[in-house]
Formats: C-alpha cells, sequence, structure tokens
C-alpha cells in the first residue's frame, strides 16, 4: 500500500480552480462555509494537517503557532503579505512559511490608480449623490474635483507594486514620479521608470501631490505615516493606501483631514479590518475600499496556484519557490 497523501487543510474558501489543483495531489479538508478559523479551531488544524494554506486574515500568532513539532510542517500563505504570522513563533514550531509574490502586482497597481483616481476627481461622492437622487444636472461649478495628469506622485516602497504604478502613472497620466525606499535601486532603473529618486522619505513627502504607500506591514513600518509624517505631507496633498492599514495612523490621518492639511486619502487597507473605523467612514474626502487589491478571479487562481505549488515542492523535498 502507498504512503497516504499529506492532508492540507485549507483555511478559507478558495476559487474552484485551485481546489482541484490541490486534490489532484493531497487529501484536502476545505472550508466550505468559509467561517474564520477561531484560535482553537487553527491549533487544532496544525495538529491534524500535513499542511496549511491560510490567508491574511488569519492571525498566526504565539499563541497559536505554540512552540515545539506540530504535525503540520508548513503554511502556504494565500497572498504575499505575512505580517498576519508571527515568523519567530513560525520557526519555532517548525513550521516553514511561503507567500505568493508577483501574480498580485498588477491588479494591486491597478487599483491604486482607480484609488488615486477616485480620490482626486471626487467619484465616490459624485457616484452616492447620483444614486442618492440629489444630482441637479451639469454646472461649470458642481461637483469640482482636481486635475490628476501632470501632479507629482510620491511612491514610498519601490518593490514590484510601487515599480508597476509608477509605469501607469507616468505613461497614463503624465505624472512626474518621485520614489523613495529603504534601498535605491540601480540609476539605470530608475530611469527607465522615468522615476525621480528622493533621497529621504521627508523630502518625498514635501514634494508630492499624491503619495503612494507599497511598503510591507512589519514592526519596522507601523505607523510609518504617524501625525509627524502626515504634517510633513505637502498641504493639500492626498495619502493613498493599498499597502497594510497598518502603515497609517487612522486617528492622526483623521486629524489631518480635520484640519485641512491633507486634501484626502484614498484606502484599501485598515488597521482593524473588516472593521471601519467610524471617523473615517463619515469622511465625503477618503474613499474606501474593502480590501479589493488583488480581488479578481484570475489573480486570486493566480494566487492559489501558487501557494499549491510551494505545497506540492515542500511534499516532493524540492526547493520552496517562495520561502518567506
Ligand atoms: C496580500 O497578498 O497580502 C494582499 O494584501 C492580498 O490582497
Amino acid at each position: 500500500m502507498s504512503d497516504p497523501r499529506p492532508l492540507i487543510i485549507v483555511t478559507r474558501r478558495v476559487p474552484e480552480p485551485v481546489g482541484r489543483a490541490l486534490a489532484e495531489s493531497f487529501d484536502v479538508r476545505l472550508n466550505p462555509d468559509n467561517h474564520r478559523f477561531s484560535p482553537p479551531e487553527m491549533r487544532r488544524a496544525l495538529s491534524e494537517a500535513d499542511g496549511m494554506m491560510c490567508t491574511l486574515f488569519d492571525p498566526l500568532g504565539p499563541d497559536v503557532l505554540l512552540p515545539g513539532p506540530h504535525r503540520c510542517r508548513i503554511l502556504a500563505n494565500f497572498g504575499v503579505g505575512v505580517d498576519h504570522v508571527s515568523l519567530p513563533a513560525a520557526r519555532a514550531a517548525g513550521l516553514l512559511v511561503t507567500n505568493t509574490p508577483g501574480v498580485l502586482t498588477d491588479c494591486t497597481a491597478d487599483l491604486t490608480i482607480a484609488l488615486i483616481l477616485m480620490t482626486l476627481r471626487g467619484l465616490g461622492s459624485g457616484e452616492r449623490r447620483l444614486r442618492a437622487g440629489q444630482w441637479t444636472g451639469w454646472t461649470p461649478t458642481d461637483q469640482l474635483g482636481r486635475r490628476v495628469t501632470g501632479r507629482t506622485l510620491g511612491i514610498v516602497g519601490f518593490g514590484r507594486i510601487g515599480r508597476a504604478v509608477a509605469h501607469r502613472a507616468t505613461r497614463g497620466f503624465g505624472m512626474p514620479v518621485l520614489a523613495w525606499s529603504r534601498t535605491r535601486p540601480e540609476q539605470e532603473l530608475l530611469e527607465g521608470f522615468g522615476v525621480t529618486w528622493c533621497d529621504t522619505l521627508d523630502r518625498l513627502l514635501a514634494e508630492s501631490d499624491v503619495v503612494s504607500l507599497h511598503v510591507p506591514g512589519s514592526a519596522e513600518t507601523a505607523n510609518l505615516m504617524d501625525a509627524e509624517r502626515l504634517t510633513r505631507m505637502k498641504p493639500g496633498s492626498v495619502l493613498i493606501n493599498t499597502a497594510r492599514g497598518s502603515l497609517v495612523d487612522e486617528d492622526a490621518l483623521v486629524r489631518s483631514l480635520d484640519t485641512g492639511h491633507l486634501g484626502g486619502a484614498g484606502l484599501d487597507v485598515f488597521v482593524n479590518e473588516p472593521n471601519l473605523s467610524p471617523a473615517l467612514r463619515a469622511r465625503e474626502d477618503v474613499v474606501v475600499l474593502p480590501h479589493l487589491g488583488s480581488a479578481t478571479f484570475e489573480t486570486r487562481v493566480a494566487m492559489g496556484m501558487k501557494a499549491v505549488e510551494n505545497l506540492r515542492s515542500f511534499f516532493r523535498g524540492e526547493a520552496l519557490p517562495d520561502p518567506v
């Protein structure tokens, strides 16, 4: 008799092709009702499965990843960000972690551009007004937003997604683009993207009409945009965040909007997802979306397939394509 196939527990409902691909190689326990695992359920899953496919909505801290050997040996994250996983706890529990870089770059960059357009042009409030029957017709002075073309975009974090946003902004909208990251890329690469490098984040903040965040969530980037940094942004400028809610001090953001220093914000991610703070909810100058960056069928299938490939490689004893 051949060895039993590894058991993979999948913490949330996945697109059907991903479930099928998993079933070709593994015994699979899906989550057909799509409920969120409680910590006890997660601990049980770790003791029953050989591998797990998890998502950014599964907090995997030291309370769940208990030290010592588990049956589970790999967490294949369905997503690129792993700020929900305590990597030291995973290591102590003998678990490898993988993610899904690359395949969500274009969709996240597209959504970033959508948020820039929505925020500067007031598209959300315009749509709400129309649906509410409050539109009284075209006039020269009604519902005026701000021009996008030609405004300076500052990209914080010049990795895959930051670069894809720069490409769209320079080519599509004639936006001068500034960029800042922890490490400076080669000049040739910056020139290829038509981007001007800023040696400091403060300089980028002071010179950009739109600041867009593209750094991962981590202890190092928590509250990157705190009250002080928000103050350094150009008066009337807008903040766009499609990365992680933890990068922005939401209370400080609301205060900055209240004083009129910032001219708006476009947010796809929040500190306390899925909850939206009442102060943000109430604002007409803030566009909010429910973490839709990677939310297309094609991209979610590609993300799932990457997670499947990582699981397959692990159980075949091969090098992991996307180790974290
Ligand atoms: C990720 O993969 O981390 C994204 O936030 C999902 O949209």
